[in-house]
């Protein structure tokens, strides 16, 4: 380990069990010598599979619902206390449609879950980011990180209303990024991951078969949770400090290639 976050303290969201995403960047920050809480909403806790990390991580959890400024003004301020300072990097890794979910096709969106869906998984990034910034919550240099997926950019059908829902997400990115840069060097990105296998990405009509897909496309195949852990800690270290407002695709190439031999073959077109 290379200690890249020594001294440095955090706020990890939407760790639910040991295949999310984020359970891995807690691991991972907890190797490179960050201390942090561990947050996801209520009812995710009942799993309880969060006290395990908690555990392993030395680290306490605080619930809070994203989409909920009280929950959210509660969840930096009790941080701050636990950690004793300011907060040095925040992850978001927070997303759900209730249309995926429910299996509804695009152009049938029902327009309820539609809008849960943008206040789940883009705007609570908003508010995590405006509740920070009206309480002075986060270190000056200091580092967040939201996951995204490449349907925000180009069409993918089985995504439904998350493509559109990604794509807002990225966009507060750029524009929190500004103003949050701005006044306090606070630097926001988003990392577009690969398919991964966690509960969210599994919930995905076809996951299986565009995973694998993606696998074929993607000369280094796809990222897995842990090497995007690795990267989104080294976003919140200093090494990347001048990165900001920057969509970062972390998808062993995909989003660069065309089309792959491997795919033409399976195509039979070689
Ligand atoms: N799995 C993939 O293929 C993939 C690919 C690219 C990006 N992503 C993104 O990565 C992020 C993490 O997802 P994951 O794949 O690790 O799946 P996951 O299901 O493990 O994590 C999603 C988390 O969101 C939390 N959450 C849902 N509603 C919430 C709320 N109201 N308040 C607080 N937390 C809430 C859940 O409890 C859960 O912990 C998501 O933004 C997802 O869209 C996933």
């Amino acid at each position: 380990m290379y200690n890249l976050l020594k001294g440095k303290r955090g706020i990890i969201t939407g760790a639910l069990d040991q295949n999310s995403i984020a359970w891995k960047v807690a691991e991972k920050a907890h190797e490179e010598g960050a201390t942090f809480v561990l947050t996801n909403a209520p009812i995710a806790m009942r799993m309880g599979e969060i006290n395990a990390l908690a555990e392993k991580t030395n680290s306490q959890i605080i619930p809070a619902d994203a989409t909920n400024v009280d929950d959210l003004t509660q969840l930096y301020t009790q941080a701050q206390e636990i950690l004793g300072g300011k907060i040095d990097f925040v992850l978001h890794s927070i997303g759900m449609s209730v249309n995926i979910r429910k299996k509804i096709p695009y152009a049938e969106s029902n327009y309820d879950y539609f809008m849960k869906g943008i206040d789940v998984s883009a705007l609570s990034f908003h508010k995590m980011l405006a509740v920070a910034k009206k309480l002075d919550a986060i270190a000056e240099g200091g580092s967040v990180v939201a996951l995204t997926y490449m349907a925000a950019q180009r069409t993918y059908p089985f995504y439904t209303d998350m493509a559109d829902i990604k794509a807002m997400l990225e966009s507060i990115a750029r524009s929190f990024g500004y103003h949050y840069g701005l006044e306090k060097k606070v630097r926001i990105n988003t990392v577009s991951q690969s398919p991964t296998k966690t509960t969210a990405g599994s919930g995905i009509k076809g996951f299986g078969d565009f995973f694998d897909y993606a696998d074929a496309i993607a000369p280094l195949g796809n990222a897995d949770a842990e090497s995007c852990a690795d990267y989104c800690i080294t976003l919140f270290s200093d090494l990347t400090r001048m990165v900001t407002m920057q969509n970062l695709f972390h998808d062993g190439g995909y989003s660069s290639t065309g089309v792959s031999d491997i795919v033409m073959q399976k195509m039979g077109l070689e």
